[in-house]
């Protein structure tokens, strides 16, 4: 969903210390340290693990240099965040950032990471619009000797992916879907026996890797429910591929739960809709309500969501959209920054997964963060966490 400029300007959230060395630190490292780096990076390839990042990459003397940052698009405001923390957590770590957006056209984010490329940065950080469509551009920074971290997103189909930065993808789908379950109390028996709730499914983006994270996290928890029938999909659509919503645009999301209402729901109503994303939230809300859900007769659904984005947070305290999953894109900024900083520094960065993100090509070693579910009962935690004011929430 597009989201105007006034209102994503001014709610970056704020970025909390950088983790990494500052770079008078670097300068000054001791023969001894870089002696243990040296036998760590030994020790680690010797158990068989991912031998990428040592010494290919370590700097020929000088410091710093230009990351580039590729971001997928600025009508979100986490992504316009995601920038931001980078670049300015990579400038506390020494280095310079050409921060691009590729307003969600493949096209246009290939041209910009071929730019980087040409123009010689040290390191790319990418979070792809398309994450099949980059084999190509990664073959030229892989024979330019240009080190890549896939961010959030993975990108597929290249072995020029060196590290993997994201939070647990198949967790926030179980954190939506279990959501919805405690929320319609589906773990306690029926009343009467034979109680049943009407479900409708969207799924994110087909061409992004995550989407199919996120389902299947999601579905794991409802398909008993489904199986028992205490769960319905009315509209019968099911499966991933019937529930996808190209570039998560929030508009196209509105247009099929138009479209979901009207031929599914006559006296009937929906008493939960499974959204992966805020974006697609607010588009189908706008749904429901255009068809007349809100008011005390026709109560909105259960509507779950992610990225605790300012619009939707503020929703839920409206009482409209009813969770989100909150993902501190300040935190996944400062591990993709101290992932880039160990792999031109020469060290090995910290991953935590090494099996389960496979892009066709390699299993890329990865750090996934914890996503945590959020409903009015704990939206204050946003703000203890210095992700939003207080302010901003009133
Ligand atoms: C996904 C990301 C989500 C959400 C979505 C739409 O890749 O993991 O958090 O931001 O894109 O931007």
């Amino acid at each position: 969903m597009r989201i105007p400029r006034s209102v994503t300007r001014g709610v970056t959230p704020r970025v909390p210390a950088p983790r990494s060395r500052p770079p008078r630190l670097r300068a000054h490292r001791t023969a001894t340290a870089a002696l243990l780096a040296a036998l760590l990076a030994v020790g680690v390839t010797a158990c068989g693990q991912e031998a990428r990042g040592g010494s290919r990459y370590k700097p020929s003397g000088g410091e710093g240099g230009v990351i580039g940052l590729a971001m997928p698009t600025k009508s979100s405001e986490r992504w316009i965040a995601d920038g931001e923390n980078m670049a300015e957590q990579f400038r506390k770590a020494g280095y310079e950032t050409d921060l691009q957006y590729g307003d969600d056209k493949v096209e246009n984010q290939i041209a910009q990471i071929e730019n980087m490329i040409t123009k010689g940065r040290r390191l790319l950080v990418i979070a792809a619009i398309d994450g099949s469509a980059l084999t190509e551009v990664l073959r030229q920074a892989e024979d330019a000797g240009i080190p890549v971290i896939s961010y959030d997103r993975l990108i597929m189909g290249s072995q020029h992916v060196d590290y993997y930065a994201s939070f647990d993808n198949e967790r926030v789908g179980e954190l939506q879907a279990r959501y919805i379950v405690d929320r319609l109390e589906l773990g306690k028996p029926a009343k009467g026996g034979s109680e049943s709730h009407s479900i409708e499914l969207f799924a994110g983006s087909p061409d992004d890797n995550n989407t199919k994270y996120f389902w299947n996290g999601a579905m794991k928890v409802l398909r008993p429910y489904f199986a028992s029938g205490r769960l319905v999909v009315r509209s019968k659509q099911t499966r991933m591929n019937q529930a996808t919503t190209l570039r998560w645009d929030g508009g196209t999301a509105q247009k099929r739960m138009d479209d979901l209402i009207s031929k599914n729901y006559g006296e009937e109503r929906v008493d939960a809709v499974l959204s992966p994303y805020d974006g697609i939230s607010i588009g189908i809300i706008s749904a429901l309500k255009s068809a007349g859900y809100g008011g005390k007769d026709r109560p909105l659904p259960i509507v779950t969501g992610q990225d605790a984005e300012l619009a939707s947070v503020k929703s839920i305290l409206r009482g409209e959209q009813t969770q989100t999953v909150f993902k501190d894109t300040r935190k996944l900024a400062a591990q993709a920054v101290a992932m880039g900083d160990a792999v031109l520094d020469g060290r090995r960065p910290e991953v935590n997964n090494t099996t389960d993100y496979h892009n066709g090509r390699k299993a890329v070693p990865s750090f996934l963060l914890d996503p945590v579910s959020i409903d009015k009962s704990n939206t204050q935690l946003l703000v203890r966490e210095g992700y939003f004011t207080a302010g901003q929430l009133t």
